[in-house]
């Protein structure tokens, strides 16, 4: 079965189709990065809007680039939760139309499920049962997988998301948003070992963490900074890479203490904070001492895309779990969603 998927609960308009037995054949993604940019941050309205714009275009570059015609589909899949309420309703109420008028079912798929099942679309496969560390900008969570639907919550973060540590301390050092990517960038130039900063719960016997005190911790070090006329690069490298680093530890030291809790021995990690180069690197070196191995996305489906829809969609149609009755095409969508209640 062909399904065609959307994406659009935040500043990503993504449209894939990927096919049950083929897996991936097009897919085609418009990032609003650049016009929320000079707000600092996603505007939800503006989010919504854009979304109108782009979908039907990138409907049709996925249709055009995968040589396939609506006859060919066999469902339509969207994210319909957790996001922004406007947002997730345009790439809703595109797809139920479409299901409607192609006499289709439609598939509401969770963002994060997407999100950890998107591991999968790449070579080697993660096989069930594993655990997922996942890492976007507005969730961080431990989970246990068993299977495709059959997901267990084992930690999560107390406040930030490791993906908004990034960010709120990329805005304090003026990288602009999202300054996730920029400051691994500048991280490249700073030495960590210059600047002391916390570990978060690091040493608290479970699997939750927080890293609201990063921030405060890196504002409090740029205050006495701003004292000076100018804030050296130097400084503002060093304050970067010791970021990176106390948030890499973090999560390297939760994902291993998650595999020994579990016993398991596969690690999944997914979300736009799994393109970071650093935590790739530490987590590979540590799980080989552990013989453990772990899985990431393709580098371009770490980030939010209509892939990871299409393919959750997917699976969920080869192991039964999707409706594919008779629908009314009805629809709601769900801007706070908990993964373990699906
Ligand atoms: O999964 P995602 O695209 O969107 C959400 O569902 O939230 O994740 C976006 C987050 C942002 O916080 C962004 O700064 C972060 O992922 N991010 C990174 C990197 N690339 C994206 N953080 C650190 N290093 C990166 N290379
Ligand atoms: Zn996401």
């Amino acid at each position: 079965m062909i399904i065609l998927g959307f994406e659009s609960s935040c500043d990503e308009t993504g449209v894939a189709a990927v096919c049950t037995e083929r897996g991936l054949l097009a897919h085609a993604l418009h990032t609003q990065v650049a016009m929320h940019a000079s707000y600092g941050g996603v505007v939800p309205e503006l989010a919504s809007r854009d979304h109108v714009r782009r979908v039907i275009p990138l409907a049709r570059e996925v249709m055009r680039a995968s040589e396939l015609s609506l006859s060919d589909l066999g469902a339509i899949a969207y994210t319909a939760g957790p996001g922004l309420a406007g947002a997730l309703l345009v790439g809703a109420s595109v797809a139920q139309a479409i299901a409607w008028s192609l006499d289709l079912p439609a598939i509401p798929i969770h963002h994060l499920e997407g999100h950890l099942l998107s591991p999968r679309m790449a070579s080697p496969c993660p096989e069930f049962p594993f655990v997922a560390l996942l890492v976007s900008g507005g969730h961080t969570q431990l989970m246990r997988v068993d299977d495709v639907g059959s997901y267990t919550l084992l930690g999560e973060t107390l406040d930030d998301a490791a993906g908004e540590a990034f960010d709120k301390t990329a805005k304090l050092l003026g990288l602009g948003y999202p300054g996730g990517p920029a400051l691994a960038k500048l991280a490249e130039q700073g030495d960590p070992s210059q600047i002391v900063l916390p570990r978060p719960m690091l040493h608290s016997h479970t699997l939750d963490f927080s890293f609201s005190g990063l921030k405060t911790a890196v504002m409090t070090r740029l205050k006495d900074a701003l004292l000076q006329p100018v804030v050296s690069p130097t400084l503002q490298a060093d304050l970067a890479a010791a970021t990176q680093e106390a948030i890499v530890d973090v999560l390297v030291a939760k994902s291993v203490a998650a595999l020994v809790q579990t016993g398991l021995k596969r690690l999944v990690v997914a979300g736009g904070v799994g393109a970071n180069q650093s935590l790739r690197k530490r987590l590979q070196a540590k799980l080989v001492r552990l013989q453990a191995q772990a899985f990431f996305p393709p580098l371009e489906l770490c980030t939010d895309n209509g892939a990871m829809i299409a393919f959750a969609a997917a699976q969920r149609v080869q192991r039964g779990l999707a409706d594919l009755g008779a629908q009314g095409h009805g629809f709601n969508v769900s801007p706070r969603w908990d993964l373990a209640q699906i």
